[in-house]
Formats: C-alpha cells, sequence, structure tokens
C-alpha cells in the first residue's frame, strides 16, 4: 500500500511519540502523523528529554509499516533526516547540514532532532519516526542557545508550519518510496553523504556509554554506521552515541 499522509492535531500530549506508538498499537495504518502543539513529555535519542513548549516546534510522529528487509529498517531516520533537509529549503529557503546519525544543524547548531523507535504491534511490526524541529528560539532553553537555533533564527522569517509539515510529509513519501526500490538503501545512503558535511573527513570526537575517541569519519556503512579512523590507522564503526565536529585548526 502507497504511504498516505495522514495528519492528527492535538493540542497538547506527553510525547507525540508515545501518542503514535499507542495507535499503531491499536492498528493504525502507515501515514496516521500525529502533531502537537505542545509535548509536556517529549523524548529525545539517548533517554534525553526534549524540551517542547507550546507552538515553537513543530513535534511530529508518523506511523510506518515498512515492507523493508530487517537491515534497511535502520536506514529509516536516515531517510528521514534528509527529508527534512528538503523540507526546509522547499518551504523555508533554508540550506542546513546532516549531522551524524540525524540532527539537522546550520551553523554548527541543532535546528532539528530526530528519534526512531520500533515496535510490535498486532498486525506486525511498526516503526515511529518522530521530528522535532525548532521553529522559533522559544523551543528551547536559553542555556542551550549555543548549541541550539530555530529556523526563525537562521531565516530571520516566522515559519509557517503547516506549510512546513505538508513539505516534509511530501518529501517523506518520495524518500520513504525510494527507500523501497531497488538498491533503495544505496540511494538513500548517497543522498545523506551528498548532504552531509559529516560524512568524509570530519574530524570528530564520538562519545557513547562504552568509549570515547577522535578520528576522522569515512562514510557510512551499508545500515548507516559511522566510520570513523582513529589517529593509529584503525577504523571503527559506530552504532550509537554522539558525534561532535574537532576544529582541526585555530582557522576552522
Ligand atoms: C534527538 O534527541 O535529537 C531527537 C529528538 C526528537 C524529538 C521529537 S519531537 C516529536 C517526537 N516526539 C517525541 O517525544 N520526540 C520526537
Amino acid at each position: 500500500m502507497p504511504f498516505t499522509p495522514q495528519i492528527i492535531y492535538l493540542d497538547s500530549v506527553p510525547s507525540t511519540n508515545t501518542e503514535a506508538a499507542r495507535r499503531a498499537q491499536a492498528g493504525a495504518p502507515e501515514g496516521v502523523t500525529v502533531v502537537a502543539n505542545e509535548q509536556t513529555a517529549g523524548r529525545g535519542r539517548l533517554d534525553r528529554h526534549w524540551v517542547s513548549p507550546p507552538n515553537a516546534g513543530l513535534y511530529a510522529s508518523i506511523v510506518f509499516r515498512p515492507a523493508l528487509k530487517l537491515e534497511l529498517w535502520t536506514l529509516i531516520p536516515l531517510m528521514a533526516a534528509v527529508s527534512v533537509r528538503e523540507a526546509l529549503i522547499d518551504s523555508c529557503d533554508l540550506d542546513t547540514d546532516i549531522k551524524w546519525p540525524n540532527d539537522i544543524i546550520t551553523g554548527e547548531r541543532k535546528l532539528c532532532g530526530i528519534l526512531a523507535e520500533t515496535i510490535d504491534t498486532k498486525i506486525g511490526r511498526a516503526a515511529i519516526l518522530g521530528i522535532g524541529i525548532n521553529l522559533t528560539s522559544a523551543a528551547f532553553p536559553a542555556p542551550l542557545r549555543d548549541v541550539a537555533t530555530s529556523v526563525e533564527e537562521a531565516t530571520g522569517k516566522t515559519p509557517n508550519r503547516e506549510s512546513l509539515l505538508n513539505s516534509l510529509l511530501s518529501a517523506v513519501e518520495s524518500r520513504y518510496e525510494e527507500l523501497h526500490s531497488g538498491d533503495g538503501g544505496a540511494k538513500i545512503i548517497a543522498k545523506w553523504t551528498a548532504n552531509s558535511s559529516y560524512a568524509n573527513g570530519k574530524k570528530v570526537l564520538v562519545t557513547s556509554e562504552e568509549m570515547s575517541f577522535e578520528g576522522l569519519t569515512r562514510g557510512l556503512e551499508r545500515d548507516g554506521a559511522l566510520r570513523v579512523e582513529t589517529d593509529n590507522g584503525e577504523t571503527i564503526i559506530v552504532r550509537a552515541g554522539d558525534v561532535a565536529r574537532l576544529r582541526s585548526s585555530v582557522r576552522d
């Protein structure tokens, strides 16, 4: 069945991801998209909190029922990052970068985060894709000003949430279809790589629960994991954790 977006607008929910998962458990079809004005318990990657005050961000979660080999499911959040990037160009005329695995950044400050979760439902496994875009700088607390930004700050214009959501769903529809096509995984990896300054040759600090190390990025594995070459020439495949840019010189 083709991906058909069906938007459900709510005022305030703990988390649109939790609400979309609840609806998927109850049989919601692929394409159901829960959007809220506010989240009172928004969730981020690595068990972090996602601050979501009223009308300051686009908080949306999409239900997918992918007809994909399981090894391609890890590419869903990367496909989403590529889609958000396209939607920001289309709706807000804003060019952004993608930081591994799926943060959307501009000027090295984060504008959007993506949280993908898989759940088992009575009619099969589903993926819930949560997207949080800072529309105005009221979306994040003042102490995060050095590391976060918003569409309004980046463009000097107040974005239209509905227009951005429509662009986003239309980009998701195209990229999701592409992921299902022949060689779909390779096509999404290629698009991600072409649009991320983090894909190759970026000096980064990798931090995860198990380790912390520095190295140069060397592209993505077929499942979206990041290859990082350390100073001693060893290549480490990173599947979880955070990546931060390191300056290689004072001019960087
Ligand atoms: C990250 O840590 O970067 C991911 C943040 C994801 C936030 C979005 S907002 C809509 C959806 N609902 C949630 O509770 N989280 C995601």
